[in-house]
């Protein structure tokens, strides 16, 4: 099973043992982690779960979607590393894949 670690802004992190197929804020949601809240389900229109994912990890996941890109007009602190957790599903190749939470996310 896939590990993911999810950094907070002051440096903290949890690494979480991630179930296939389960998106990234689920597994977040599902373990309490600070800062992603997941309000729409993973529907990708609420913004809540958004993260940044470390460079190396980008070309393991999908580009993002015009419709990701949209929501993400809706987050703080926003840069080229954001994505919406919801949006990135566990698969193999993701085991060791870094979440950094954004400072307003707690
Ligand atoms: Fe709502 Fe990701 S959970 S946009």
């Amino acid at each position: 099973m896939p590990t993911i670690i999810f950094i907070q802004p002051d440096g903290s992190e949890q690494r979480i043992d991630a179930p296939l197929g389960l998106s990234v804020m689920q597994v977040a949601v599902n373990h309490q982690v600070p800062g992603i809240l997941g309000d729409c389900g993973g529907s990708c229109s609420c913004a809540t779960c958004h993260g940044y994912v470390e460079r190396e990890w980008a070309q393991h996941i999908p580009v993002a979607e015009p419709y990701e890109n949209d929501m993400l007009t809706c987050a703080a602190d926003v840069t080229e590393s954001s994505r919406l957790s919801c949006q990135i599903i566990v698969t193999p190749q993701l085991d060791g894949l870094v979440i950094r939470l954004p400072p307003t996310s707690r």
